[in-house]
């Protein structure tokens, strides 16, 4: 595994979590929480339980903590499951049926959740009623349960794979967005105190912006930092210091790691530029194509070195530029 990771570790469950452990230690994502504080409002004056509400985006922006935050707020229990977890449907339905009002019930990448699983929530989302069919065949007989007012919670980096009844039952849908420097140096205060790191603020400025605009990646390069400085014995952790370890682990100024770099040099190399497809890129370089597509891609979209075509992957004049490289000429590459 490599040193940033993108998906959560055990350190994420550790008594050091860094973990926002309320709406006020989670920092960004403005209009979302203030839409959620009125959903959660509402829903305590009116005594019942708040909207289904599905968050999407990126990993490591927040949704789990999200989650956290949403039941604690309420008061209520969070039930945790993912969607490839519920193959069987009584699963699921005995999940339902376990909850207490108020509840909330939170299914981590929902969009991959089988099928008929998904057809189970149906009714349970919309009239908080279970249509189970007992045994088989003519003497088969269907069950009506009727559900406590539950919030469900979906959470999917992978929206556009959701099908459309489902995305529909979601009173509530919010994108979350990439970080500010700035929001990233306030996530890392927080952090570098709670793991009683004595820092300066430059320093922590130089974490943010090498985070690509993630808080799990800022938090994980700040726990290596903290790695390097007890065992090089350095009590205040200073900017040079930083792009020291910065430098050690690989990570550029922009943040691009190791396997950012091998990505767009695989594809400035061997494909002198693009288009080539993701399956060709994930086999040249020898990344799996779910990862590559839903980490590294997103963020080299962003930095506007990528562009996707209906052709396939292609790099830009500003990736190039990155890489100190220019296209063959006569290529095809822009
Ligand atoms: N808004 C925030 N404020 C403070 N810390 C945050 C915030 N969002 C995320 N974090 C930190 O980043 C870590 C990762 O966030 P989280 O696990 O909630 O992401 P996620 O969106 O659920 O990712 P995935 O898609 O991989 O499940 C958290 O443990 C927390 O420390
Ligand atoms: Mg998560």
């Amino acid at each position: 595994m490599d040193f940033l990771s993108r998906s959560e570790l055990p350190e994420d469950r550790t008594i050091e979590s860094l973990r926002p452990d309320g709406f006020s230690s989670y920092v960004g994502q403005t209009a979302t929480v203030a839409a959620l504080r009125i959903a959660l409002t509402a829903a305590k004056q009116r005594g019942d339980a708040v909207d289904h509400v599905l968050l999407y985006g990126p990993p490591g922006l927040g949704k789990t903590s999200l989650a956290h935050l949403i039941a604690a707020e309420a008061g209520t229990n969070l039930r945790t499951t993912a969607g490839p977890a519920l193959t069987r449907t009584g699963d699921l339905a005995a999940l339902l049926t376990s909850l207490e009002a108020g509840d909330v019930l939170f299914i981590d990448e929902i969009h991959r959740i089988p099928r008929a699983s998904e057809e189970l929530l149906y009714g349970a989302m919309e009239d908080r009623r279970l249509d189970l069919t007992l045994g088989k065949g003519p003497g088969a007989r269907v069950v009506n349960l009727e559900l406590p007012a539950f919030t469900l919670l979906g959470a999917t980096t992978q929206v556009a794979k959701l099908s459309q009844p489902l995305r529909d039952r979601f009173g509530l849908t919010f994108h979350l967005e990439y970080y500010a420097p700035e929001e990233l140096q306030a996530i890392l205060e927080r952090s570098a105190q709670i793991l009683g790191m004595n820092t300066d603020a430059a320093a922590l400025a130089a974490i943010s912006t090498r985070s690509r605009a993630t808080p799990r990646v800022a938090n994980r390069l700040l726990r290596r930092v903290r790695d390097h400085a007890t065992v090089d014995g350095m009590s205040l952790v200073h900017v040079d210091f930083v792009q020291h370890v910065l430098e050690l682990l690989r990570v550029d100024p922009l943040g691009l790691d190791p396997i950012d770099h091998r990505y767009l040099g695989v594809l400035a190399d061997q494909f002198d530029g693009g288009p080539a497809g993701l399956q060709t890129l994930a086999h040249a370089t020898g990344e799996d194509a779910q990862s590559l597509e839903q980490v590294v891609e997103p963020y080299l979209l962003r930095m506007g070195f990528l562009d996707r075509t209906p052709r396939g992957r292609v790099l830009t004049p500003r990736g190039w530029r990155h890489l100190g490289k220019s296209p063959k000429p006569g290529s095809v590459a822009v």
